[in-house]
């Protein structure tokens, strides 16, 4: 049926489904004002369009999806907001990881968790140890997360590395902070999403979004869905990536001549390895099987 887009050498989107999606969840506090509510109601309403949005990604047979739901910076909102935030997301880890599990997705949170109540760092460590092994889909929340911080995690780790084998420096190269990014187990977002009206990135995956294609609405996070992943799948595939080749290069060539010199940074893995599990993989069954939603 669909084929996955891969990475920056693959060329052009006609007919194919992104393999990785990420969102902003934009909006929750104006749809619960809209409707004289407080915002937590926004949020609990948010909760809900996670659980139709992973089912909509598992049915059109996206592969990654990777949800933010709180930013570095969201530690600033009133404190009873952030409390509730927190119980909401505890309680959604509680009550949906055994139906993740059944249905195959990996379960991923990537952020710096040090700062989370230790039940819910436990209750996070629990969900990925059980889903560990699935690979149907992988669903990442991005929490206590931003890009900034994530790239500067990922080179104070490469630097602790070299320092523990007592190696020598040399200069730090993209592979080795890719290899240790937050989202070093997925490959790079081909399909951005951001709700409620905003165009911004807001320090979201900054390293990885360098040739993700954009795309906006007007939808406030608590009435997207089904039809709007859709529609932004539709706009995603009569798009053309060219990853800095020329619009004649990506018409005339086929993929396999193409962008060797283009590196697939996201996930410290070789083109060829993810083209091999690429053709070895029938994206057409992962569709419709992934993730009950009540
Ligand atoms: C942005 O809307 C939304 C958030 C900061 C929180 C997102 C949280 C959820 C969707 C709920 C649970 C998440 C999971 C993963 C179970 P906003 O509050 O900034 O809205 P506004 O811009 O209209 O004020």
């Amino acid at each position: 049926m669909f084929r996955h887009h891969d990475s920056p050498e693959a060329v052009g989107s006609a007919g194919i489904v992104p393999r990785h999606v990420a969102i902003i969840m934009d909006g929750n506090g104006r749809w619960a004002r809209q409707r004289l509510l407080p915002r937590i109601a926004g949020h609990r309403k948010g909760a809900n369009a996670v659980r139709a949005t992973v089912q909509a990604c598992g049915e059109a047979g996206i592969e990654y999806l990777t949800l933010f739901a709180f930013s570095s910076e969201n530690w600033r909102r009133p404190a009873d907001e952030v409390s509730a935030l927190m119980e909401l997301f505890a309680t959604a880890i509680e009550q949906e990881v055994s139906r993740l599990h059944e249905h195959g997705v990996r379960f991923r949170v990537a952020g710096d968790r040090a700062r989370f109540e230790p039940r819910l760092q436990a209750l996070i460590e629990d969900a990925e140890a059980t889903t560990a092994g699935n690979r149907r889909m992988t669903l990442t929340v991005a929490a206590n997360y931003g890009g900034r911080w994530d790239i500067t995690q990922a080179v104070n780790r490469v630097l602790a590395e070299r320092d523990r084998r007592g190696t020598p420096g040399g200069p730090v190269d993209e592979s080795e902070i890719a290899a240790h990014l937050s989202l070093a187990h997925a490959p790079e977002p081909d399909l951005f999403i951001r709700t409620g009206g905003e165009t911004r990135i807001s320090n979201f995956l900054l390293w990885q979004l360098a040739y993700t294609e954009l795309w906006f609405t007007e939808t406030l996070w608590p009435d997207f869905g089904a039809s709007d992943i859709q529609a932004a799948v539709e706009v995603f595939r009569s798009r053309e990536r060219r990853f800095g080749r020329t619009s004649e290069q990506v018409q005339d060539a086929p993929p396999s001549t193409t962008g060797a010199a283009y590196g697939h940074a996201g996930h410290g893995r070789t083109h060829a390895q993810d083209t091999g599990e690429l053709l070895a993989r029938r994206p057409a069954e992962t569709a419709s099987k992934v993730v009950g939603a009540r």
